[in-house]
């Protein structure tokens, strides 16, 4: 299958690469500012978050620290069910650190407010979130997301860490899969 293969499967660009860089360069001027003082602790939320971490911490012109957490959100359906495991912890002690969460997406919600009361039980200094995309028709739990990249409409979006069955994240794009692939 090649690249125009994988673009048959979508209905639409909704993002394209130059402006998920030029909105990731925005929200670095923003973070690099806030965080004038001190050195924040990037977490990335695995697998979806990889680009988005990629490009925004090399956007970045200041010290940062990174690490990773794996959970897992969702059970055997499409839908988050609100119970969260951890799959792979912080190799970190955050105990005293600035954290910044980066995420791809904010969908229901549920993960992030969960991983928002998990790492501030830890004693975190501070726990920010940065997301690239937002669903605001798909919130079940509001959650304080201090950087947000796009907010997008409730569309089965895939590309630029996002899977459909784990295919599709290699993406440069944001875009909306078309019916015919998951139906
Ligand atoms: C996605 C995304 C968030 C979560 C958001 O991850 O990266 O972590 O879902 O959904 P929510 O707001 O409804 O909780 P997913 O579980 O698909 O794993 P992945 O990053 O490995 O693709």
């Amino acid at each position: 299958m090649d690249v125009e293969d994988i673009r048959a499967d979508l209905t639409e660009v909704l993002i394209t690469e130059e402006e998920i860089h030029a909105k990731l360069a925005e929200l670095a001027r923003r973070v690099e500012a806030d965080y004038a003082e001190t050195t924040p602790l990037l977490v990335g939320v695995l697998k979806g978050a990889v680009m988005v971490m990629a490009d925004f911490a090399r956007e970045l012109q200041i010290h940062i620290d990174m690490d990773w957490m794996a959970v897992s959100s969702y059970g055997a359906g499409t839908e988050s069910s609100g119970v969260v495991r951890i799959l792979k912890d912080l190799d970190t002690d955050i105990a005293g650190r600035d954290v910044l969460i980066v995420e791809d997406i904010i969908d229901s919600g549920l993960t992030l407010s969960w991983l928002l009361q998990n790492l501030q039980s830890r004693g975190a200094k501070s726990v920010k979130i940065l997301a690239l995309l937002r669903k605001p028709e798909s919130i079940k739990v509001e959650v304080d997301v201090e950087y947000v990249g796009f907010d997008i409409p409730p569309a089965f979006v895939v590309g630029y860490g996002l899977d459909f069955a784990e295919r599709y994240r290699n993406l440069r794009a944001v875009g909306v899969l078309a019916p015919h692939v998951y139906e």
